[in-house]
């Protein structure tokens, strides 16, 4: 047996956010989840919503003591644009909001949990959706760059480590692409323009970080899907290249580099649908890179030429370009549907380090979401989810295998800590360290929770 060994400073934490895990309650405004669950809510599974959730509103001394005693060295939430803003135009904070995140950054760092504050998970007030079309627009942008900077004139004497979004191409193809998110809108111009309306919120908030000289860093998380092609085909290929430009690329790029690829530019003439842009932002963008990427990684994407040629006088769709494909022996998550391949997170790392200057990164998310977990739950009520510690184990011995290479990975946060709401599969799927007790809200450990414990204590584990 070899121990799989990281290095004393690297970062164990977990992640999880505010709308998935605080409740609804002392809001001044509604976000886009409340509004549609109260208008929608047969769109979530089991009719349940996000008014409760982990309630950690309430209970997160709880947590955070739950975080000490597992050794967790840092925590990522979100701030709740819609908790903490009272007045939406100028950003001027509501006060409950003001008292409750202070007491909760005060009470992560008195147990030795570094806290790292995401402003943007999904979680746009309903107010901007409705008035403004939310990010499509880009005075959303602006108003969003008043809430961070808000945010870190309140909290950046402590808080060390910002995120200005929480995938972003996730929340934009939901809302605008591919109607999985409220207002359900399929239009790729809609989609192409929000993206780069994020951006622009984005920079403008990692502008506004660094003229306040705080004592800190900002960056981004992005879910990367990698595609894996079925074959080394010319149309196999393009597929890959196509949505690789449109999931991973669309962000990576201007967030790192500076600038949006050529390809992708060439693809939105070729198809009119440009965003509009002016040559102030396109330099606001390429000045505020990013100071660190987060990477969300659950699984690959398969790809393949699309079976159908489209009809040309269809509004284009991205996916003229792709289709997924099947393969009989693919390892699945028999829990939850999506596939297992640990070697993508090596590959991912061997891309930063190539393609993106070595950039400093972390795995911001990563995990495995389990229906109905309860049946693994011994006799003391403990959930014994070896499947997830396999889970966990294996990619980190990629990952261990990239920093080993020279991948400048500094952290693995698990998606998550205490089992929390998940959108509108609410919750279907159990992704936690900590099992969630939907009737009292109790929190128990997981086997998951304890192993992670002495893998901390030992910096690594036995292969
Ligand atoms: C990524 C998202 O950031 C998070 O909000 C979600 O719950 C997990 N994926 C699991 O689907």
């Amino acid at each position: 047996m070899a121990k799989i060994e990281f290095s004393a400073d690297f970062d164990w934490g977990t992640a999880s956010s505010g709308p998935q895990s605080e409740g609804s309650a002392d809001k001044p405004h509604e976000s886009l989840w409340e509004y549609w669950y109260a208008k929608d809510p047969e769109r979530f599974y089991q009719q349940v919503g996000p008014k409760i959730t982990c309630d950690s509103y309430h209970r997160y001394k709880e947590d955070v003591a739950i975080m000490k005693e597992l050794g967790l060295k840092s925590f990522r939430t979100s701030i709740q644009w819609s908790r903490l803003i009272k007045d939406l135009e100028t950003g001027e904070p509501d006060e409950k909001a003001v008292a409750f995140y202070n007491d909760y950054i005060n009470e992560m760092i008195a147990a030795g949990v570094e806290p790292v504050m995401n402003l943007f998970h999904f979680d746009t007030p309903i107010a901007l959706e409705h008035e403004y079309g939310g990010f499509k627009n880009k005075h959303v942008a602006e108003l969003f760059v008043k809430f961070a900077t808000t945010a870190f004139t309140l909290f950046g004497d402590r808080v060390k480590r910002w995120i200005t979004f929480n995938e972003p191409v996730a929340h934009a193809k939901g809302a605008y692409l591919y109607d999985f998110i409220y207002p359900n809108e399929v239009n790729t111009r809609s989609y192409t323009q929000a993206n780069y309306n994020i951006l622009l919120a984005h920079a403008g908030s990692v502008e506004a970080y660094h003229k306040l000289n705080l004592d800190g860093e900002i960056g981004i998380v992005v879910d990367l899907l990698p595609p894996i092609p079925r074959s080394q085909n010319s149309g196999d290929l393009l597929a890959a290249e196509v949505f690789d430009l449109f999931t991973n690329r669309i962000f990576m790029d201007p967030c790192v580099k500076g600038e949006y690829a050529d390809q992708y530019l060439e693809l939105l003439e070729k198809h009119n649908c440009n965003f509009e842009y002016t040559s102030e932002e396109l330099e606001l963008i390429k000045n505020n890179t990013v100071d660190f990427i987060g990477i969300n990684y659950y699984q690959p994407q398969r790809v393949k030429a699309p079976a159908r040629l489209p009809n040309i006088n269809d509004v284009f769709m991205p996916d003229w370009y792709f289709d997924n494909y099947e393969m009989p022996n693919r390892r699945m998550n028999v829990h939850r549907g999506w596939e297992i391949y640990p070697k993508t997170i090596y590959d991912i790392a061997m891309r930063v380090k190539n393609e993106y200057g070595n950039i400093k990164w972390y795995v911001s998310e990563n995990g495995m979401g389990v229906h109905d977990e309860d049946r693994f739950k011994d006799e003391t009520g403990m959930i014994c989810d070896d499947y997830r510690i396999e889970f966990i184990q294996e990619h980190l011995q990629w990952l261990n295998k990239a920093i080993q290479e020279g991948s400048n990975c500094q952290g693995y946060h698990l998606w998550t800590f205490v089992d929390n709401w998940s959108w509108t599969n609410a919750y279907k799927n159990r992704y936690g360290y900590v099992s969630l007790d939907l009737k009292t809200r109790n929190r128990t450990i997981k086997k998951s929770g304890y192993w992670i414990k002495e893998v901390i204590a030992n910096n690594g584990f036995e292969e």
